[in-house]
């Protein structure tokens, strides 16, 4: 997630083309080396994207962690890791012992080679498995993250589904633990015609309309888990993430061209901290 390699849906009409990826208007893209100093060191925006597998790179990682406190000395849990890049800056640049989980393919051997490339090795950990069948005890973590991952869940199992994942991520967060969400979103507005065709199909995992939920719709999931809500918005730079994702993925398929149509309208990147 964001789902790559959709190819179908693609929209009949409208009163715009849509963009060819060599049209997309790369150079609009700016880092804000201000607001985020740590990811702005890592330069190379291919390498990045082609690590990380959705809106925001190493960006979200930091603005979520810079939220949640992140520290040395914390026990953290990435949910949903992907090849690791996000856990092991995590653990390079904010000093916590990370824990990483991902259930599918070759992720924990990807991000163990991720750790040790980048010097970390001591202070990550990767576990195939996945929420909401961990098998960790109850209260192990001081934090909890976890970006682009549980929408995915809720394509695949539903809303039951991602309350589930909630509610494991709820039990195994200590009490006065803090949760970090962050992942791709919608507004509370008509889907535009233009990317109606493609948001409603698809299945990787399943169709965006059954993936993403308003920013209200998961505040209220996460309460309902249990979790004290303290701060969530639609982050600051929730579109520039996107564009730079279409931009620099090596594989975006048609997300490149439906995210330029959409122009921010529909389709947006939201996050939630939450306390146990
Ligand atoms: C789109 S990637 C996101 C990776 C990274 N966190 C990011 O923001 O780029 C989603 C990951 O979630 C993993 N995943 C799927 N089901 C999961 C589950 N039940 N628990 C944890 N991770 C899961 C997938 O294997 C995939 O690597």
């Amino acid at each position: 997630m964001p789902m790559r390699g959709h190819r179908q849906g693609r929209p009949q009409g409208g009163s715009r083309r849509w963009l060819r990826a060599s049209e997309y208007p790369e150079e609009e893209i700016i880092i804000t080396t201000e607001q985020y100093p740590r990811s702005s060191r890592y330069t190379d925006l291919h390498r990045v994207y082609s690590q990380c597998s959705g809106p925001g790179g190493l960006q979200v990682t930091e603005f979520l962690a810079q939220k949640m406190g992140v520290q040395s000395g914390d026990k953290l849990l990435d949910v949903g890791t992907n090849k690791g890049y996000q856990t092991c800056f995590l653990a390079k640049e904010f000093g916590p012992f990370v824990i990483g989980i991902d259930p599918w393919g070759d992720s924990v051997e990807t991000l163990m080679r991720n750790a040790k490339d980048m010097a970390v090795e001591s202070r990550v950990i990767g576990i195939k498995v996945g929420v909401p069948d961990t098998g960790f005890a109850s209260g192990s973590f001081d934090k909890v993250m976890s970006t682009t991952t549980l929408e995915m869940i809720r394509g695949m199992k539903g809303e039951a589904g991602y309350r589930e994942a909630l509610a494991e991520i709820y039990r195994v967060l200590k009490p006065g633990g803090i949760f970090g969400l962050a992942e791709p979103m919608h507004r509370d507005v008509a889907i535009p015609e233009e990317i109606y065709p493609y948001v409603t199909r698809g299945d990787m995992p399943a169709p965006w309309t059954e993936c993403f939920a308003t920013l209200e719709a998961t505040v209220q999931a996460v309460t309902s888990a249990g979790f004290a809500v303290i701060e969530a918005a639609e982050a600051p730079d929730a579109h520039r993430w996107w564009q730079e994702y279409c931009t620099y993925d090596p594989d975006p398929g048609e997300d490149r061209e439906v995210i330029a149509q959409d122009n921010g309208r529909w389709t947006t990147y939201g996050y939630v901290i939450a306390r146990r």
